[in-house]
């Protein structure tokens, strides 16, 4: 890494916390929450070659179908990353774990049939330059596949949604912000909504600033978006995949 630079994307993702306190409880969601059905829609139907951004665990992997032909898992904490790559194993497709970040993926242009996003998006740091990067990497028509959870519809759960990203949240929860209205931002970076379907999760009991949820597929626009030169990387010159020190 470029030791002095303190761009966003060559920032080390280290939630050494969450990272453990997420690994023991996100098998336990999935279970109880109706997760882990949501995985399986999230993922039906995909082929070819697939990129899946800040894939944790990897509790995705299992569910890819056979179709795939190749999945690359991009996982920037060491913690998680570790375990992605034990549950990359498991995988019935060829699963490859790379240490970077979204806001600077190391791969080519166009190089990908989909994207998947998996309560992802909140947690990036730049979740703009994160989108950018999404739309391109993934070939023109390709899908990006998201289940976030994002901004609440009811305004007092919106307003504890914002209060706690502008405090304790953030800090508590490797860096996930509640509010952040996913569909939106989706469109703006150049992405037609191909359908979303809101959720709640869990679907009983009482709301939390995480239960407002989404799942989509958009669609990336062939034509550039604004300030978008046709062909041009993110990052023309290409920053070294930030890492952290395993
Ligand atoms: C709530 S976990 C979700 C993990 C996994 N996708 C899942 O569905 O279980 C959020 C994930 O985003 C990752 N993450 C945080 N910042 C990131 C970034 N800038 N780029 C890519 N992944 C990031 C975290 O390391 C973590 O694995």
């Amino acid at each position: 890494m470029r030791g002095r630079n303190r761009d966003v994307r060559h920032q080390p993702v280290h939630h050494p916390l969450f990272a453990r306190s997420y690994a023991r409880l996100a098998p336990l969601a999935d279970e109880r929450a109706g997760l882990g059905a949501l995985r399986d829609e999230l993922l039906t139907g995909l082929t070819g070659r697939v990129i899946e951004i800040g894939a944790g665990s990897g509790l995705n992997f299992a569910r890819y179908p056979r179709q795939v032909a190749e999945v690359v898992a991009i996982e920037p904490e060491s913690h998680l990353r570790r375990l992605a790559v034990t549950a990359a194993l498991r995988a019935h497709v060829p699963v490859d774990v790379v240490p970077a970040r979204a806001e600077a993926l190391p791969v080519k242009s166009e190089a990908f049939d989909a994207v998947v996003t998996a309560l992802v998006l909140c947690s990036v740091q730049d979740l703009r330059r994160s989108l950018r990067e999404l739309r391109r990497v993934l070939r023109p028509g390709g899908e990006l596949r998201f289940l976030e959870h994002g901004r609440a519809r009811g305004r007092a759960m919106a307003l504890t949604q914002r209060a706690l990203d502008r405090t304790v949240w953030p800090a508590l929860c490797g860096g996930c912000h509640t509010s952040r209205d996913i569909v939106a931002e989706v469109r703006r970076a150049g992405f037609e909504i191909d359908t979303h379907r809101r959720l709640r999760v869990p679907e009983r009991g009482l709301p939390l600033p995480t239960s407002s949820c989404v799942l989509g597929v958009a669609r990336r626009l062939t034509l550039p978006v604004d300030g978008e030169r046709p062909g041009a990387t993110d990052d023309d010159g290409g920053p070294p995949p930030a890492q952290d020190q395993d």
